[in-house]
């Protein structure tokens, strides 16, 4: 079967890591982007989601600091070589396989987040946070009556979290906005709670937990890492009985 749009668009978005520091995304469009993460399912409909835009260089570069900060030690220091080849072991060229691995043990693959012209930075970043307690908020009917507690509140406060920034990164590509999302500024609770005091972030009990860089693309990047298909990933009624068959695609 053909795709249609919406699912070339899924299967064309890429993760943007060098900008076209020419352009910048303006304010409507972020507007756009995220009223459509704001449609992305949550239990409840609790939509216990806010977003910082972060346009203020200095702001970015705090935090674009702590991703490479926080690569040299993952990468550089606590994966060993061996572990990081395997990883990428999809990229074919010896000598970008190489390139690869070293801008990321020295942090250089997230000097984008920084948004600084002489790296390809991105202009815009956007930083999720999500209430963890997942009470009641952007719902003025939900407003404190309850709703999702305990143990999976936080859970579903991440789960619909995620759906947001995916609608979010989609409703970009769809708009021809090169985007990435990142997680590495925000693994460490350390860092957590740093960027969380910066931007004012009422942790814990709102947390971030990602952010996505915009920007239009610098290059075309179309090929990304390889996908597993659904024969590989799909089973019928039971772990083990693959679901795809024959002339399925
Ligand atoms: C939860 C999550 C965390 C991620 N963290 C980072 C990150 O810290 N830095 C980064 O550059 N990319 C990050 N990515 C982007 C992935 O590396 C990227 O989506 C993946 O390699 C697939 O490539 P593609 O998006 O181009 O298809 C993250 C993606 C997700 C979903």
């Amino acid at each position: 079967m053909e795709d249609n749009e919406t699912i070339k668009v899924i299967k064309n978005r890429r993760a943007i890591r060098d900008y076209d520091t020419s352009r910048d995304v303006p304010d409507d469009l972020i507007y756009k982007i995220i009223e459509a993460g704001g449609y992305a399912p949550s239990a409840e409909n609790q939509q216990p989601w806010r977003v910082i835009v972060v346009r203020d260089k200095k702001l970015q570069e705090f935090i674009g600091q702590i991703a490479v900060d926080r690569t040299i030690l993952l990468f550089g220091r606590a994966t060993p070589r061996e572990e990081l080849e395997r990883r990428l072991s999809y990229i074919e060229s010896k000598a970008s396989l190489e390139r690869t691995i070293d801008i990321l043990i020295s942090g250089q693959r997230f000097e984008y987040i920084k948004g600084k012209s002489e790296t390809n930075g991105a202009p815009v970043l956007l930083v999720l946070a999500v209430d963890q307690t997942h009470v009641g908020n952007s719902q003025p009917t939900l407003r404190g009556t309850g709703g999702v507690y305990g143990w999976s509140g936080p859970r579903h406060a991440v789960i619909a979290g995620a759906m947001m920034m995916e609608n979010m990164a989609l409703a970009a590509a769809s708009l021809g906005i090169g985007s990435c999302v990142s997680s590495v500024q925000l693994d460490h609770f350390d860092d957590v709670g740093a960027i969380s005091e910066k931007l004012g972030i009422p942790f814990p009990h709102w947390v971030p937990i990602l952010c996505l860089t915009l920007g239009y693309a610098k290059y075309d990047r179309t090929l990304g890492p390889p996908r597993q298909g659904p024969d590989e990933i799909a089973f019928l009624n039971k772990w083990g009985e693959f679901f795809a068959k024959e002339g399925m695609k």
